[in-house]
C-alpha cells in the first residue's frame, strides 16, 4: 500500500485537482483506491459528489481505525472510496496534540487499512501544523504543486527546511510545476530558477487550462469530461511519473 499527499502549504495550488485526479487514475489502473479529504473545506468531497455525515467525529478520527472504516464511502467509480472532509476537521490539530506520539498517529492509522488499500490518496489543507507532520510522516510520496513564481518557490524552499529540522526524509518531496503559463515570461524565469535550485521536480507539468476548474462544475474528474484535451494528458503523464517512482 502507498500513501500520496498532495500537500502544499499554500493554497490554491492545485492540491485538490491533483488528489481528485491522481485517485481517478489510481483508481482506473485497478488499485483499490481510497481518498481521504483532509481539508475542512471539502472540495475533493464536494467534486466526487459525496455528503459527510453531519455529526463531528474529528476527536475520533485518530483515535481507531474502525471509526475511520465506518466512515469510508463508495465513489461513482470503480475500485476508489473517499473520507468525506467535514467542517470539524479544523480541530484536528486540537485532537492531536493530546495524543502519544501525536506526529505519527496518521501513519498508524493508515497502516491498519492496508489489507483493503492499494493507494491512499491524502487532500490535505493549506497549513504547516501538526497535522501537515502527521501526514510527512505516513505519506510515501508528498506531491507538492509548485506555481512557477516567486511566493509559490519560498514555501516550497522552507518545506525541505522543515523536513530537515524534523529529520524526515526530503526524497519523498515530489515538487512539480502546476498551472503553467508557458507564454509567462515570469514563469519561465521561475522555472528555470526553481529547477537550478532543486533538481528533484518532477519532469510532468501541469498547464494552467480552463478545464480543470471546469471539475468543480461538473464535480467530476477530469477523465469524465475532457479525457481527449490535453489536460488530460499531463495529468495521466503525472500518475505515470508518480507510478513510477512509487514502483507500483
Ligand atoms: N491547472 C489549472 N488550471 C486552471 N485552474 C486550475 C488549475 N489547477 C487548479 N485550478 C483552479 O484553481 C483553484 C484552486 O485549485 P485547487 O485544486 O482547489 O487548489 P488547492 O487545493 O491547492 O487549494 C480552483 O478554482 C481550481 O479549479
Ligand atoms: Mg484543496
Amino acid at each position: 500500500m502507498k500513501v500520496i499527499a498532495c500537500y502544499s502549504f499554500k493554497g490554491g495550488v492545485g492540491k485538490t485537482s491533483t488528489a481528485i485526479n491522481m485517485a481517478w487514475f489510481a483508481a482506473d489502473s485497478g488499485q483499490r483506491t481510497l481518498l481521504i479529504d483532509l481539508d475542512p473545506q471539502g472540495a475533493s468531497t464536494y467534486c466526487f459528489r459525496i455528503k459527510s455525515k453531519k455529526q463531528d467525529w474529528s476527536d475520533q478520527f485518530f483515535s481507531n481505525h474502525k471509526t475511520l472504516v465506518k466512515h469510508i464511502k463508495g465513489s461513482d467509480f470503480d475500485n476508489l472510496d473517499l473520507v468525506p472532509a467535514q467542517l470539524s476537521f479544523r480541530q484536528f490539530d486540537i485532537a492531536l496534540s493530546d495524543m502519544k506520539k501525536a506526529d505519527k498517529r496518521l501513519r498508524r492509522l493508515l497502516r491498519s487499512l492496508r489489507p483493503y488499500y492499494d493507494c491512499i490518496i491524502l487532500d490535505c489543507p493549506p497549513s504547516i501544523s501538526l497535522l501537515s507532520e502527521n501526514v510527512f510522516n505516513a505519506a510515501d510520496m508528498v506531491l507538492v504543486p509548485v506555481i512557477p513564481n516567486a511566493l509559490s518557490e519560498r514555501p516550497l524552499y522552507q518545506l525541505y527546511d522543515f523536513f530537515d529540522s524534523k529529520d524526515i526524509p526530503v526524497k519523498r518531496i515530489m515538487p512539480f510545476f502546476s498551472m503553467v503559463q508557458a507564454q509567462k515570461r515570469v514563469h519561465i524565469d521561475a522555472m528555470q530558477r526553481i529547477k537550478a535550485n532543486r533538481p528533484k521536480m518532477l519532469k510532468s507539468r501541469i498547464p494552467f487550462s480552463s478545464d480543470v476548474e471546469k471539475m468543480s462544475e461538473y464535480r467530476a474528474p477530469i477523465a469524465e469530461f475532457a479525457a481527449s484535451k490535453p489536460v488530460f494528458s499531463h495529468y495521466n503523464n503525472l500518475w505515470s511519473e508518480v507510478r513510477q517512482k512509487l514502483k507500483v
